[in-house]
């Protein structure tokens, strides 16, 4: 299948010409900056020995994109209501699009206006997508489904551990509270007084609270997953590391162990080959998923305040971003769902 990646210059998109480049089966052919241009190799060294030469930026044009009959689906790394100006006009052309954006990761267009300050860029396109993250999916219904949303970092580290728990009841949907600690590329690569050396080196700070933007994808799962209305305190943090998300989320257990957790995670994620169920007291490190996409997860159980307390980490541009995409293809393509990704 040809692929092209638009908005490959940013961070999750250079994560996907890397991957892209070298999958088995997926041929990328369409990569597209408005900043760089010429050889992918020479504007990202980073990517030295992993592209080919020949491989060439051109111009983010919605018009002309949708007009490359080489090119069957399309990865949008673009910021959110960039997304929907590209997904309309590739959509138009009969291209797929699997967008890393969070325009359409939401059911609610309220529910988006509310937490992303502006209407809803196309609502009309809403019933063509469909939010993936592979391992919760119910069954393969979104395969039919054109425009693909990829789950943002942070809430891919919340509803991995969370979902199979609530489906099961063993933890109360009300009371949740998740602190996150995220690496300073979740911010995107932009040039911003929070984001220099200086200030983030060394230095470890929450911000967003108490409404953060990714509170709206993860309350909209957990509720689906609860069968419920789930409200939560979301406070993400900003630690000085380029990459890497760690979240520890404190649930009332409705379980009298651990195991019941353990043994829900297995049932759900068992067969996963992205998802690391960690017993014997260790603890997910981002040190130690950085590079992979893979999910580790850890339960306890305190015993004093009959609360499950479950850690999480991924790499928030991987599992968090673009491997995460990678695997969607996968499965969308009926290809192994580790193709590109090992
Ligand atoms: N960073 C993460 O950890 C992470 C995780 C999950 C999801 N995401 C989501 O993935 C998307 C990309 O994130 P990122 O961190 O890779 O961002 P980024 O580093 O800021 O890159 C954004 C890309 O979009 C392009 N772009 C920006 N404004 C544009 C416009 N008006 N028209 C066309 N192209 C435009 C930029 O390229 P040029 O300026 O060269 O055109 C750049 O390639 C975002 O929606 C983000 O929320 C990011």
């Amino acid at each position: 299948m040809n692929v092209g990646i638009i908005g490959a210059s940013g961070y999750s998109g250079e994560e996907l010409v890397r991957l892209l480049a070298r999958h088995p089966r997926a041929r990328l052919v369409s990569v597209t900056s408005r900043s760089l241009k010429g050889p992918v190799v020479h504007a990202l060294p980073r990517l030295r020995g992993f592209v080919a030469p020949d491989l060439l930026f051109t111009a983010s044009e919605p018009a002309a994109l949708a007009a490359d009959s080489r090119v069957e689906l399309y990865f949008l790394a673009l910021p959110h209501g960039v997304a929907a100006e590209y997904a309309r006009p590739l959509l138009a052309a009969g291209k797929r699009v699997i967008d890393l954006s969070a325009d359409f990761r939401l059911a609610s267009t309220a529910t988006y206006q509310e937490f992303y300050a502006h209407a809803h860029p196309a609502p009309d396109l809403l019933a063509e997508a469909a939010f993936v993250l592979p391992e919760i999916m119910p069954d393969d219904a979104w395969k039919k489904k054109r425009l693909l949303a990829c789950p943002g970092c942070y809430p891919t580290s919340v509803i991995v551990p969370l979902v199979p728990l609530l489906r099961a009841g063993l933890v109360a949907p009300s009371g949740i509270v998740v602190n996150s600690f995220s690496g300073v590329s979740g911010a995107g690569k932009k040039v911003a007084e929070d984001y220099l050396f200086c200030e983030r080196a060394e230095s470890a700070k929450a911000y967003g609270i108490p409404k953060h933007r990714h509170l709206s994808e993860i309350e909209e799962q957990l509720s689906a997953a609860a069968a419920e209305k789930v409200v939560i305190q979301f406070n993400p943090h900003l630690a000085p590391m380029r990459r890497g998300i760690a979240t520890t989320i404190v649930a009332r257990a409705q379980a009298s162990g651990v195991e019941a957790v353990h043994a829900a995670w297995q049932q759900a994620y068992g067969h996963s080959p992205f998802v690391q169920i960690l017993t014997a007291g260790q603890t997910p490190d981002t040190a130690l998923v950085t590079g992979s996409n893979r999910v580790d997860l850890a339960a306890f159980h305190d015993p004093r305040t009959n609360n499950f307390v479950l850690t999480s980490a991924l790499d928030n541009l991987l599992k968090g971003a673009s491997g995460q995409a990678v695997q969607i293809l996968n499965l969308l393509a009926g290809w192994p769902e580790t193709d590109g990704l090992l």
